[in-house]
């Protein structure tokens, strides 16, 4: 990510994923009169990335809110676009870890799934009253689980859904172990994209880069599934046939062998960077 970004000390940034402030906290220290905006949609995420951070204040704005509203984090700005964005979409090990914020299958905790806990619908509502073959056609489109009607049939049967654990547990006597991964993983991955509108927030994100990005600034976006490496791909593309950005990774980034093994949540990383090349000053939204 900071090779691609190549900060520039008297510049600003937008982090558009702080998470735990690691980005953050590496564009800040190369950073002299310039700043970093720090946003992120988990309120929660955001105070321990400024605590994580805190040794670099002077230079870090800290904005909470949806890639849908990035327009607004350049307020402190004076409303200029930034020199550089970074996007590392998915979910924080802190999200992760945390049981009561009901992402992970590993320890049990409620269906709530929401990086904003105080908007939309949790896991719940939408595991408990979706007709079946919404249910059925989320966790296929949204996880690409090839069993989803078998499961969504177990799902519905096992009504009303308690817990992360309870949810696990009726997809593992569900459906047979495949590999490594729990049988329940890509439940839960489409599950969590469809509580946090993760496919059109990432659209809105990919949209509004010629509007939050100065020529010449480069956008690098990391993503941990196919899926959303797609959107990127074809979002990029767009952009570029637009005229509006230059491709600088002709293929996709992925880690090296070395990388993996000082850090095995990244075998399954993907990145991609453009340059913005038009100056077109169009005002944000949508
Ligand atoms: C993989 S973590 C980022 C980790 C971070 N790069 C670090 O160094 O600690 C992804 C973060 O993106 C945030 N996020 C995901 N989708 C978002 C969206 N649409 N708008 C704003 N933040 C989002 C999540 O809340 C989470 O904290």
């Amino acid at each position: 990510m900071l090779e691609h970004i190549a900060v520039r000390p008297e510049k600003v940034y937008l982090d558009c994923t702080a998470g735990l402030g690691g980005h953050v906290g590496q564009v800040a220290q190369q950073l002299t009169t310039g700043h970093v905006i720090a946003n992120d949609r988990d309120a929660e995420s955001l105070e321990l990335a400024k605590e994580n951070t805190r040794q670099w204040a002077d230079r870090i704005w800290y904005h909470h809110g949806p890639f849908s509203r990035l327009g607004e984090a350049l307020a402190v700005n004076g409303g200029r676009k930034v020199s550089g964005l970074l996007a590392d979409l998915g979910v924080s090990r802190y999200q992760l870890t945390e049981a009561e914020r009901g992402f992970s299958l590993q320890s049990d905790g409620p269906l709530d799934m929401r990086m904003d806990r105080g908007v939309g619908q949790s896991a719940a509502e939408i595991l408990n009253y979706s007709s079946e073959r919404e249910l059925a056609d989320l966790i296929y489109q949204l996880g690409e689980e090839r069993r989803a009607r078998r499961i969504t049939r177990a799902l519905i049967r096992a009504r009303p859904l308690r817990s992360t654990g309870h949810v696990a547990r009726v997809i593992e006597e569900a459906v047979p172990r495949m590999g490594k991964l729990h049988p329940a993983t890509l439940t839960f991955m489409a599950i969590r994209r469809a509580v946090n509108d993760e496919v059109e927030e990432l659209e809105s994100l990919l949209r509004s880069l010629p509007r939050l990005v100065e020529s010449g600034g480069r956008c690098v976006i990391l993503t941990f599934m196919s899926l959303e490496d797609r959107q990127v791909k074809q979002g990029f593309q767009r952009l570029a046939k637009e005229g509006k950005a230059r491709i600088l990774t002709k293929h996709v980034v992925t880690p090296d062998d070395e990388e993996i093994r000082a850090n095995p949540l990244s075998r399954s990383a993907k990145l991609r960077c453009i340059e913005m090349v038009s100056e077109e000053a169009e005002p944000v939204g949508d």
